[in-house]
């Protein structure tokens, strides 16, 4: 009787275990047969009915039959395991023959390239690399620049005031002050950086570009001075002869004051939108240093004089590379920036 219903039993939990189709369908049907209180649990306690010589007999076959079933919950658990592994594996599967992609290689903007050709230029001829804040004193960007508060000269600039009555500055002028402050002369310095304009945009206009502005204070500082560093400076960034014609320029914390042009690189002085047709480019105003200047920074103009320039750096960028449009430079458009 007892082995009828161990062999029944062995046959129907053979079945639930082979038909589980995951470890949570597999439990119940695990608990139910072998745990504590399953049904083999309930017939082990029956055998104690059993005369002594069935005892023995039947306690033998139950225990195989525990051991197989027991046995073959694990085998079915391996199993699922196993389709576990695989199905993890595919979706994990890569190709390791296939060629790594290229690593994507950054460069410097063409900007801060140029800049740092100049830098190199200039610090070999014992010039100082100067910082100055973008949000500037009206004191600094104006004032002290001989550029007082009723001068016509500030409606050249169309300022970004901010209303703490400070603003962004609008030319890397401003750190001149800022290293006269600093320095006593003989000093040299230049002075890169972004400076802002309250401006309409078009090709050949930004609200933000780059300025490298020079100052030497010496004594006995004279025009040929300026025309020797401004020629060195040119023929380093062009790497070759370029036009240049002097004009004179008017900026208040120059006397005299120059506007320096070069030659249209885009059209070659016929006429494009860089040179807005005129065949020239401004490319670099400076003069002597306005004793009013030095006085402010009470630096005495009868012992010391000087020069200054201030070098549009986003202009300069154009013009070597070609590029007929300054929004390009600031796009953040990558097939633009891969190309230098
Ligand atoms: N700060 C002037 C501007 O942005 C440029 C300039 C002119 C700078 C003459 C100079 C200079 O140092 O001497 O328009």
């Amino acid at each position: 009787m007892f082995e009828t219903t161990l062999s029944e039993l062995e046959v129907q939990a053979r079945q639930q275990i082979a038909t589980a189709k995951t470890v949570e369908e597999l439990e119940p049907v695990r608990v139910e047969v072998l745990g504590r209180k399953g049904a083999l649990a309930r017939i082990s306690k029956e055998l104690a009915k059993l005369p002594p010589e069935d005892r023995a007999r039947v306690g033998k076959l139950l225990n195989a039959v525990k051991q197989s079933l027991e046995a073959a919950v694990e085998a079915r658990k391996a199993e699922f395991q196993a389709l576990a592994l695989k199905a993890r594996l595919d979706a994990e599967w890569f190709d390791l023959t296939l060629p790594a992609p290229e690593p994507e290689r950054g460069n410097l903007h063409p900007i801060t390239q140029i800049q740092n050709e100049i830098e190199d230029l200039f610090t070999s001829l014992g010039f100082t690399i100067l910082d100055g804040p973008e949000v500037e004193t009206e004191y600094h960007n104006f004032d002290a620049l001989n550029i007082p508060p009723d001068h016509p000269a500030r409606d050249m600039q169309d300022t970004f005031w901010l209303t703490d009555g400070n603003l962004l500055r609008t030319h890397t002028s401003a750190v001149q002050i800022r290293g006269l402050e600093r320095f006593t002369p003989p000093l040299r310095m230049i002075a890169p950086g972004r400076v802002f304009r309250n401006e309409e945009v078009d090709a050949s206009h930004e609200h933000t570009f780059y300025q490298l502005e020079g100052m030497m204070v010496d004594r006995e500082i004279s025009v040929a001075h300026l025309i020797y560093f401004m020629k060195t400076l040119l023929s380093a960034i062009f790497g070759r002869e370029v036009t240049v014609r002097l004009r004179p320029g008017y900026f208040p914390f120059v006397e005299p004051g120059f506007e320096l042009d070069i030659q249209c690189l885009i059209c070659g002085g016929a006429g494009c939108p860089v040179c807005k047709q005129g065949g020239w480019v401004e490319l670099l105003p400076c003069g002597l240093v306005h004793p009013n200047v030095l006085r402010m920074s009470r630096i005495d103009p009868e012992l010391w004089n000087g020069f200054a320039f201030g070098l549009g750096l986003t202009r300069l960028v154009m013009m070597r590379y070609g590029i007929d449009d300054i929004r390009h430079l600031q796009s953040g458009d990558l097939r633009f920036l891969r190309q230098f």
